[in-house]
């Protein structure tokens, strides 16, 4: 059950968490939404099975994919490995909330634009991921893009077009800050030294690259 919160007649609480459900309330794309899901449920089943968000892909649900990446208070996490009770009072968000009042964000334009994409299926956590980057460094190199997105599985593009959308991204993105010539690698939160596998500053466990 997903609702904005406020409407009276809901269940108690406490009744609900004797069979094991709990109400988790956070911010999803911006709006306060309440969901009572059960305990052991992932975020990632909460997002696809109760509030209607399949945005973010159930691949290998088991951490190895990264088709299910998406933010919390800003920051990458798997959302298959991450339980829906830790993001009680949290920010969360997905691909959905990236786009914006005026459209879609510059990385899905670019990712757009440089034809990134075949079956797509990779594509909602593989431009959360680069979101986070583009944030965080728009500076970044090639290395520091292939870095953030390691964690990060495309069976279908050979990556190369993926990579040059992310650059697009970050030149847009230095565009807009006014700071093209600004230097590389000098962004906060680099992906350098994020740890193997763990993107820019990803909260993400570590993954296969
Ligand atoms: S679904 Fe593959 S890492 Fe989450
Ligand atoms: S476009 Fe098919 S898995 Fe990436």
């Amino acid at each position: 059950m997903l609702r904005s919160t406020g409407p009276a007649g809901r269940p108690r609480d406490s009744d609900l968490r004797a069979f094991g459900v709990r109400t988790l309330r956070f911010q999803l794309n911006g709006d306060a939404v309440e969901v009572a899901a059960p305990d052991h449920w992932t975020l990632l089943e909460v997002l696809r099975y109760r509030a209607g968000l399949t945005g973010s892909k159930q691949g290998c649900d088991k951490g190895d994919c990264g088709a299910c990446t998406l933010h919390v208070n800003g920051r990458s996490v798997l959302s298959c490995l991450t339980l829906a009770g830790d993001v009680d009072g949290q920010s969360v968000t997905t691909i959905e909330g990236l786009v914006g009042p005026e459209g879609p964000d510059v990385v899905q334009d670019c990712f757009d634009a440089a034809g990134a994409l075949q079956c797509g299926f990779c594509q909602p956590g593989m431009m959360m991921a680069a979101r986070q980057l583009v944030t965080e460094n728009p500076a970044a190199t090639r290395d520091d893009i292939k870095h953030a997105l390691s964690s990060n599985l495309c069976r279908c593009t050979g990556y190369t077009k993926i990579y040059e959308a992310v650059e697009h991204a970050c030149q847009r993105e230095l565009e807009t800050r006014g700071d093209v010539g600004g230097g590389a690698g000098g962004g906060a939160g680099s992906g350098a030294g994020g740890g193997a596998g763990g993107g820019a500053g990803s909260d993400r466990g570590a993954q296969p690259s």
